[in-house]
């Protein structure tokens, strides 16, 4: 078989060449990496070995012919007004500096495959946008305040061929919005961010702070200002432009606990989806239970907020059991621990032990009523003004007194306590901030997460458990291979809190029952 154009370039990157394709430029790209990138990597040009080359007749085709499908009457994301205080309050924080808040990129698992893109927190709770490669840029005025501008990838061009020939191009992955689209759409000016580590080097001189770790692109266009070289590069001026976004996040709004309580809402469907196959699951393994979760969480959300944890019998001593591969037996206790992350990027974060068969037996009994008793006296502690560390507390009490009851530690619980003994058992906090991260706020300061306090509007996770592992000689034989956690999400009130995955039972019984009810 002859090829269709023998005569012509036969490698992707000439293709690109001939018909004169501009690549995909990553932000920070310099000219010359520009090019490199446009014949190796990042414009990603397919390759499907059917049709290597593209006439000047084919490339004139391609061209014309296309409706203008502009949506010239978008309103505003309901998050849009939102985003606008936060990107006030960040404006306010550091008068007088350039920030740059990158998305980050696509990252390659293998040739021309991606990863599943997510964007960057501090970009998503600034912007209410999920593009690849953008960068939210706030520019200061000499009369005080910032300019701000999302730099983001447009549409494809028509005109060089990109829209069919790049990798990134809008017929192979999707079409975009256009710039004018995207400022209707986040109320941001927006600019085409090929431009920007251009744009960006003829800005006047100003100390500049970028958010790192998302996109080193965008970290080396920043490293080329003079001002860097000047001495603000310290890695400490960086970082506290991240944990003051990390603070940022820790009292959420009412449009994000309207996020978080769906997130609460479509996990608790997809814990019934599991109780509804567990006999599927016993059949096959825990990767049935996995699948059916994450099966509601990509119909109703945009994924899991992190790897499920599906952890039949011993397997639940493991902290985050993701294999999932073990098998499922009636006897066992279920520990499934799951959230869905919306289209917008909440997570939920929730946990429960279930009796495999329905019915827990009289020792499983025994340990789960111990952890619900601690999550009780957890969640009872939660309130504004309360000294965050305060339900951690309360839970683990609760958790020494049992393990001291049942002669596992010597008590005092007093001096259990002191000393921290009872983690042997229990192994972890009793819980964390939750949001777009499921531990969200993790670079905010001691001083105002866990030495700080309690305020209305903080949503976190109050999750005791107790893990017996299989080879523990300190505890019967009749506990080795149980562990139990139960997590909640709750939300602090103006006068205690809210229990948002109040749509899953807790109590034993309940459980029971729920169970019956959905098999
Ligand atoms: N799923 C992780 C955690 O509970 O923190
Ligand atoms: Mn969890
Ligand atoms: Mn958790």
């Amino acid at each position: 078989m002859t090829d269709a154009h023998p005569t012509e370039a036969t490698d992707a990157g000439d293709v690109t060449d001939t018909t004169g394709t501009a690549a995909t430029a990553r932000p920070g790209d310099t000219p010359a990496a520009a090019d490199a990138d446009e014949r190796q990597t990042a414009s990603k040009p397919r390759k499907n070995g059917l049709y290597r080359g593209v006439s000047d007749e084919l490339a004139e085709l391609m061209k014309t012919g296309w409706a203008d499908t502009e949506l010239r009457d978008l309103a505003p994301l309901e998050q849009a007004p939102y985003a606008a205080k936060r990107r006030a309050a960040l404006s306010a924080r550091f008068p007088g500096e350039r920030l740059v808040i990158p998305a980050g990129n696509l990252r390659t698992r293998s040739n021309d495959t991606e990863y599943p893109f997510r964007a960057s927190t501090e970009y998503v709770h600034l912007t209410g946008d999920q593009t690849q490669d953008a960068v939210l840029h706030f520019e200061p005025r000499a009369a005080g305040g910032h300019d701000v501008t999302a730099y983001l990838l447009p549409r494809s061009d028509r005109e060089n061929g990109e829209f069919w020939l790049d990798g990134q191009g809008e017929l192979w992955v999707g079409r975009r919005h256009s710039l004018g689209e995207a400022e209707r759409l986040l109320g941001i000016a927006c600019r085409d961010v090929r431009a920007f580590a251009e744009e960006l080097a003829a800005l006047p001189a100003a100390p500049t702070r970028v958010v790192r770790g998302h996109d080193a692109g965008v970290e080396a266009a920043v490293a080329e200002l003079p001002s860097r070289a000047e001495g603000d590069a310290a890695p400490e001026r960086d970082a506290e432009l991240k944990v003051f976004l990390s603070e940022l996040r820790l009292v959420k709004d009412d449009w994000e606990l309207g996020q978080l309580q769906n997130a609460v809402d479509s996990t608790v469907r997809g814990f019934e989806d599991v109780v509804r196959v567990l006999d599927r699951a016993v059949a096959t393994s825990e990767r049935y239970i996995e699948g059916t979760f994450n099966l509601r969480a990509r119909v109703e959300g945009n994924d899991v907020g992190y790897g499920t944890i599906a952890a039949s019998g011993p397997n639940a001593c493991t902290l985050h059991w993701v294999r999932n591969d073990g098998p499922v037996r009636p006897g066992d206790l279920l520990l499934l621990d799951a959230g869905v992350e919306t289209t917008t990027l909440y997570t939920a974060d929730v946990t429960r032990t279930l009796p495999v068969s329905g019915t827990f037996t009289a020792v499983q009994r025994r340990v789960y009523d111990a952890v619900f008793d601690a999550q009780e006296a957890g969640i009872a502690a939660v309130r504004p003004g309360a000294p965050y560390r305060a339900f951690h507390d309360a839970a683990q009490r609760v958790l020494a007194e049992r393990l001291v009851e049942w002669g596992l530690l010597d008590g005092p619980v007093e001096r259990v306590l002191e000393l921290g003994l009872q983690r042997r058992y229990t192994l972890h906090g009793t819980g964390h901030m939750l949001g777009l991260d499921v531990h969200d706020c993790a670079v905010a300061r001691t001083e105002t997460y866990v030495d700080g306090e309690l305020l209305p509007g903080m949503v976190l996770t109050v999750e005791p458990g107790l893990y017996f592992q299989p080879d523990d000689l300190t505890v019967p034989e009749e506990l080795r291979g149980i562990g139990v956690r139960i997590e909640d999400d709750v939300v602090v009130t103006a006068d205690g809190c809210r229990v948002m995955s109040d749509g899953l039972p807790r109590r034993a019984e309940d459980v029971e029952r729920w169970m019956a009810g959905l098999r």
